[in-house]
């Protein structure tokens, strides 16, 4: 008790150190901060890295409140990992011309694609369409010598990070199989609406540097990814969740793999719109009406929601496609906003389409913390026409003064950093390969500095595939000294090494930026931006809410 006190303390006086600028750092934390050249040679105080890594260790502490009840969806499956070239052999497929199919119908659709993106060296994600093909593929994939079977899906990856806290309870709501319900760790509850009969499974082909298959050869090694999720891409695992949540009683809300919903069910989606002809809200896909209607019976304040019900009748419900909304999954999702927090991770979400709808359909407001990472960032900006939105993409590390104006731009836009504003949003976890920022509206969160670090610990420790960072296999890859913005006024920034997190403020947000130390032979990359943003949580704490 004594010691986790003292190490609070320690923080608050390390951080609050830095804060204030003091101008008398020791000499040799100042040759770190001027001198980064000075990294590769040995120190007798160690590394930048050892330095970095030890500060953590030190400063990174769990708040006084934490959270009890944590329930997690929507998205839950089996990655399995095989060699792409090894399993379309054993499925006596023969090599051939390479062709790109937007939806896989066949295992000659499958080939031709494998082919078109191995020839590339490029990563691609398909949605394979015919269910009974799948299902032969995926047997075929999970019983090939040397086939790696995973937990797989944003929100069950997100679920195992927060099981391994012992005092934490989770709920995972998301389709979950046998084979993914042996693989969970105990402390997941799942409910008995989640289970399902036959696992989803994501297979994931690998090839290597110069692996050849007939006349195509591969410049560097990638994956190709497809599967045929049923449930992933249908709403019922949302009103599963939703309807789970009453008897829960979670004080944590976290969403993810919401952009399941979008790519693989589009077809489906589309087809089924057609049917709907006449109505108003002819055109919106299923997650977008599902949110509208959110927000509309936010906003307008409806007991039971019966906007919900409209959207969705209107827009998609069909017996033969999705199951009867119940009343009470409705009246859950009005719950879900009056008290509990909930956190939207945004990673992944590659398509532009789906950001311009989160930002149209206004879902930024009623969430209350995000994470994300810098090519949803930008999205966000371009599709509401935000700072730096006319950059194509980051060139290298993004720069820190750019993010730091897009992260005040949303919470500004969108959130709540004026206290009249009826937005919920007030966290904003910014993910990216060599630094992260923590960016709070002031007054609702609380351990902000020890949750962006936990983060960063994460990111190296997992990539590396380690329980405790290595400093001899990480890098510091981010530049010590930065800007708070990228236009003028700005601040001058540097990062402490011994105190590894620089804080600012621009109008009502409060910025938390620490460093990752990027793991340099990464073994496994997959669900890192879910593992950072699970880690954050853990690490965070809510305030309650001061009357204004
Ligand atoms: C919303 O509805 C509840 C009861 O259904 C009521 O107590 C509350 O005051 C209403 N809020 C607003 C802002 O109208
Ligand atoms: C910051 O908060 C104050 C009240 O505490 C409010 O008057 C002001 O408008 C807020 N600023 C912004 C930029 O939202």
């Amino acid at each position: 008790m004594w010691r986790k006190a003292s190490a609070a303390a320690l923080l608050a006086l390390a951080v609050g150190y830095f804060y204030h600028g003091s101008p008398d750092l020791p000499e040799q934390l100042l040759q770190y901060v001027g001198l980064p050249s000075l990294r590769a040679s040995p120190q007798s105080d160690g590394s930048l890295e050892q330095v970095i890594s030890a500060a953590w260790e030190t400063l990174i502490t769990l708040p006084t409140r934490q959270w009890s009840k944590v329930a997690v969806g929507v998205n839950a499956c089996v990655d399995v990992v095989v060699s792409g070239v090894g399993l379309l052999q054993a499925m006596a497929v023969d090599p051939g011309a390479g062709l790109d199919h937007e939806v896989l119908h066949s295992k000659e659709d499958l080939k031709e694609s494998f082919i078109h993106y191995m020839e590339r060296g490029a990563a691609a994600e398909r949605f394979f369409s015919d269910p009974e093909a799948f299902q032969r593929i995926a047997r075929a994939a999970a019983e090939y010598p040397g086939a790696k079977l995973y937990v797989g899906g944003n929100a069950a990856l997100i679920g195992q990070k927060l099981a391994s806290y012992p005092d934490l309870m989770v709920l995972l709501c998301g389709p979950v199989g046998p084979k993914l319900h042996e693989m969970l760790d105990e402390q997941i509850v799942v409910p008995p609406e989640s289970l399902q009969e036959t696992d989803e499974f994501h297979l994931i082909l690998e090839y290597k540097a110069g692996e050849k298959w007939g006349s195509t050869q591969a410049p560097q090694a990638n994956r190709f990814i497809f599967s045929h999720d049923v449930s992933n891409g249908a709403m019922s695992s949302l009103e599963t969740f939703v309807a789970s949540l009453d008897e829960f009683e979670p004080d944590l809300v976290v969403l993810s793999g919401l952009h399941m919903m979008e790519g693989q069910g589009r077809e489906l989606w589309e087809e089924r719109l057609k049917e709907v002809s006449g109505s108003e809200l002819f055109g919106l896909t299923p997650q977008k009406s599902y949110y509208t209607s959110w927000v509309i019976s936010k906003k307008k304040n409806l007991s039971a929601s019966s906007a919900f019900i409209d959207v969705y009748n209107l827009c998609y419900c069909s017996e033969r496609f999705l199951p009867a909304l119940s009343r009470q999954a409705v009246s859950a999702i009005s719950d879900i906003h009056k008290d509990i927090p909930i956190h939207l991770e945004l990673a992944s979400m590659t398509d532009r389409d789906y950001m311009n709808s989160l930002m149209q359909e206004q879902v930024m407001p009623i969430v209350s913390s995000i994470g994300l990472n810098e090519q949803e960032l930008l999205f966000l900006s371009q599709a509401g026409e935000g700072p730096h939105s006319e950059l194509a993409a980051w060139k290298g590390v993004p720069d820190v003064g750019r993010v730091s104006d897009i992260l005040l731009w949303i919470l500004e836009q969108h959130g709540r950093s004026d206290p009249s504003s009826e937005a919920d949003l007030t966290r904003i976890h910014f993910h990216t390969l060599a630094y992260h920022i923590l960016a709070t509206v002031d007054g609702y969160w609380g351990n902000q500095a020890a949750a962006v670090m936990a983060g960063a610990r994460v990111a190296s420790t997992q990539a590396c595939g380690l329980r405790s960072v290595d400093p001899s296999k990480v890098e510091v890859k981010a530049p010590l000294e930065f800007h708070s913005s990228h236009g003028e006024p700005r601040e001058k920034l540097t990062l402490n090494p011994a105190a590894p997190v620089t804080a600012w403020r621009r109008g009502n947000v409060t910025f938390h930026l620490t460093v990752v130390l990027v793991c340099k032979q990464p073994l496994r990359t997959v669900g890192l931006g879910d593992a950072i943003s699970a880690e954050g949580l853990v690490y965070s704490e809510l305030k309650t809410p001061q009357p204004f």
